[in-house]
Parts: C-alpha cells; sequence; structure tokens
C-alpha cells in the first residue's frame, strides 16, 4: 500500500512586515535582506496562534480532499512552536475540526518538522493501521525572537500548511531522513521556566539563537547528498523530477543545492520573499500554493526536503 497527496491548505496572519519596517529598531537595509536571503516581507501573528492558524489550514486541506473531518484517522501537527505544552496542538485541532475518529498528536523536527510528519504518516498508511492522514506544519516563530539580533529577527515569519494523505493502490513514496545532536548548538530555543520551589533559574532568555554561517553550509552540503540518496533509493533519474520543493529558508541555499544537483533554479519553486521562514510550515504552504496555481498535475513526480535545528533534515519523492 502507497499514499497519495490528495488535498492542501494554508493559513498565514494578516498583518504583514515589510524589510523596511526593520529599519525603524536596527541598523539593517531592504536590500541587505534582500540580497542575502531573499526575503521581502513575512506574516506576523497579531490575533493567530499556531492553533488557530493549524486549523485554518486544516480545513482547507480537507475541504480541497473534498473529505469530511470524521473520515480522518490520524491528525499529526509539526511544531517547535506550540501555544501550550500541553494539551497537543493537533488534539486543539481534532476538537475544533470535530475529526471524532481520529487520534492527534504533534512532532517536533523544527524546520525539518512537516517532512517527518509526513513520512510518519506514509508509515501508518503502509503499515496498514491507517487509511486518511491530516498532516499539518503550523510555527509561529517570531514569538521566540530577539528584535535586536539583527542576524536572526529578519529571517522568520508565521504560518500554517496541511496535506490529506491517503492510503493509495497506484503511485509511491520514498523517503530519507537523518539527525545529528551532535551539532544542536548551532540553532537553538531554550525554555525559559519560571523559578521553581528549589530552584532560581537565573538569566536563561528563549530567543531563536543561531549560528547562521554554520546553518547554511550544513543546508548545502546535506540538503544536495540528501536528496542524491533518496533517488538512487527511487531508482528514479532526475530528468523525471518536474519540481524540488524545499523548506524556504534562503534564497541562496535554493540557488546552491540547484547548483550542486547540476539543475535548472526554475525546477526549484519560492516563496520565501512572501513570507520569510515559515519552519515546518514553509513546505506546505508552498505546495498549497502551487496546487492552487495548477502546477501540479496528476502523475507528477516531486521531491520535498527539509533541514533545520536537531540537526534533522530529510527528503521525500512522490508521485502527485
Ligand atoms: N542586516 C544587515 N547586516 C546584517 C544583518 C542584517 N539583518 N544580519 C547580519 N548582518 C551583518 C553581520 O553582523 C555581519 O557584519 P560584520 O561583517 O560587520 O560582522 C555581516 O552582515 C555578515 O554576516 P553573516 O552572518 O556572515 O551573513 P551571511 O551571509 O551568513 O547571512 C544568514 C546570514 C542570512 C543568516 C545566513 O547565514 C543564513 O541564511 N543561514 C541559514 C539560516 C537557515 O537556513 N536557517 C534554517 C533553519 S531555521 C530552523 O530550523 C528553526
Amino acid at each position: 500500500m502507497t499514499a497519495k497527496i490528495i488535498g492542501t491548505g494554508s493559513a498565514v496572519p494578516a498583518y504583514c512586515m515589510r524589510n523596511n519596517d526593520f529599519t525603524e529598531f536596527i541598523d539593517t537595509s531592504d536590500e541587505w535582506i534582500v540580497t542575502r536571503t531573499g526575503i521581502r516581507e513575512r506574516r506576523i501573528s497579531k490575533e493567530e496562534t499556531t492553533i488557530s492558524l493549524a486549523c485554518e489550514a486544516a480545513k482547507k486541506a480537507l475541504q480541497s480532499a473534498k473529505s469530511k473531518a470524521e473520515e480522518i484517522d490520524l491528525i499529526l501537527v509539526a511544531t517547535c512552536s506550540p501555544d501550550a505544552f500541553f494539551p497537543s496542538t493537533a488534539c486543539q485541532v481534532q476538537a475544533d475540526l470535530g475529526a471524532k475518529n481520529a487520534v492527534a498528536f504533534d512532532m517536533s523536527a523544527a524546520c525539518a518538522g512537516f517532512l517527518f510528519a509526513l513520512n510518519t504518516a506514509y508509515a501508518y498508511i503502509n503499515s496498514g493501521m491507517y487509511r486518511k492522514v491530516l498532516v499539518i506544519g503550523a510555527d509561529s516563530m517570531t514569538r521566540f525572537l530577539n528584535w535586536h539580533d539583527r542576524g536572526t529577527c529578519v529571517l522568520f515569519g508565521d504560518g500554517a500548511g496541511a496535506v490529506v494523505l491517503e492510503a493509495s493502490e497506484t503511485g509511491f513514496f520514498y523517503s530519507v531522513q537523518h539527525a545529528d545532536g551532535s551539532r544542536g548548538s548551532v540553532l537553538n530555543c531554550f525554555v525559559k521556566y519560571e523559578d521553581s520551589l528549589l530552584k532560581k533559574q537565573g538569566e536563561r532568555t528563549s530567543y531563536i539563537q543561531m549560528e547562521g554561517q554554520e546553518v547554511f553550509k550544513f543546508a548545502v552540503k546535506t540538503v544536495p547528498a540528501c536528496i542524491e540518496e533518496l533517488l538512487r533509493k527511487a531508482e528514479i533519474q532526475k530528468e523525471e523530477i518536474k519540481y524540488y520543493i524545499l523548506h524556504q529558508a534562503n534564497s541562496r541555499i535554493l540557488s546552491s543545492v540547484a547548483k550542486k544537483l547540476k539543475e535548472k533554479e526554475e525546477k526549484f519553486p519560492m516563496n520565501i520573499q512572501k513570507y520569510g521562514n515559515t519552519s515546518a510550515a514553509s513546505i506546505p504552504i508552498l505546495l498549497d500554493e502551487m496546487n492552487k496555481e495548477g502546477k501540479l498535475q496528476k502523475g507528477d513526480v516531486i521531491v520535498l526536503a527539509g533541514f533545520g535545528a536537531g540537526l534533522t533534515w530529510g527528503s521525500t519523492l512522490l508521485e502527485w
């Protein structure tokens, strides 16, 4: 048994922050941000939450899949910026949708989260345990930004994307995934606790901290290697791939991956200019936009690739 994506949806906050808006409080420029990252603007939550964005994306995905909430067996939410430690975002989505037959839980793998959740959904379907899975990537990274750290605050945005993955007799689905916790310190965001009865917590912050160049080098080295590994596993030639849909972290990373794979940049669609890095939401938001624009046709072979904190990275090849 294999699986196919039968519907997509996405949601972003209403408020749009443009690059020039940062110049009011940090030493930066639109030119620096655009040339170094490709980002022109991003959406930032005011009223929205990780749960509300996830619910909106999920409802649109169900509509697009012409599926009822009761048909869903499992809801997986990839997030590293939930509204609460518990209950999980996935359980709140289940309640909001009325998906009363679904079991629901969250997964945490930062920017690779959606890809890992999609692969997990596939594994459940492939095992015969579930038939229809709602997979959501939802993050509100801007709530963990140090707005005075120009090396990180210009990079991120909030959003959510969702797909419905269903068991299928036809098509194919291959994946490879990796993790290297020994390099976890290059990209982190610690939990800030209140003082407890026995321990004073001190000055610990809960901001995103990143060694940008290290993450950049990690991405441009591991992502092409991982895609090559995937193509060997699937025994598929690059010529057969219509699109490489990568996590939207930096336009220069996408260009570098294309170059290393000796592929045309046109095969690497991009929407980072509008949303910045939305972490686990970036791949499903892009998938949804492409789906709505009619860029994905039945039978198309596509590669998805994610990478981020952990460190974690992976790629998936599937037939649309
Ligand atoms: N505006 C102006 N100047 C800036 C800014 C800014 N917003 N940010 C940094 N600079 C300055 C630096 O201070 C430095 O100045 P100096 O030379 O005087 O010291 C100079 O620009 C160069 O800084 P670098 O950090 O070397 O810039 P770089 O070209 O590496 O770009 C960036 C930085 C955009 C962060 C890049 O390294 C990058 O994209 N890294 C990867 C990020 C990523 O992929 N993250 C994905 C995972 S996120 C997740 O999983 C949660």
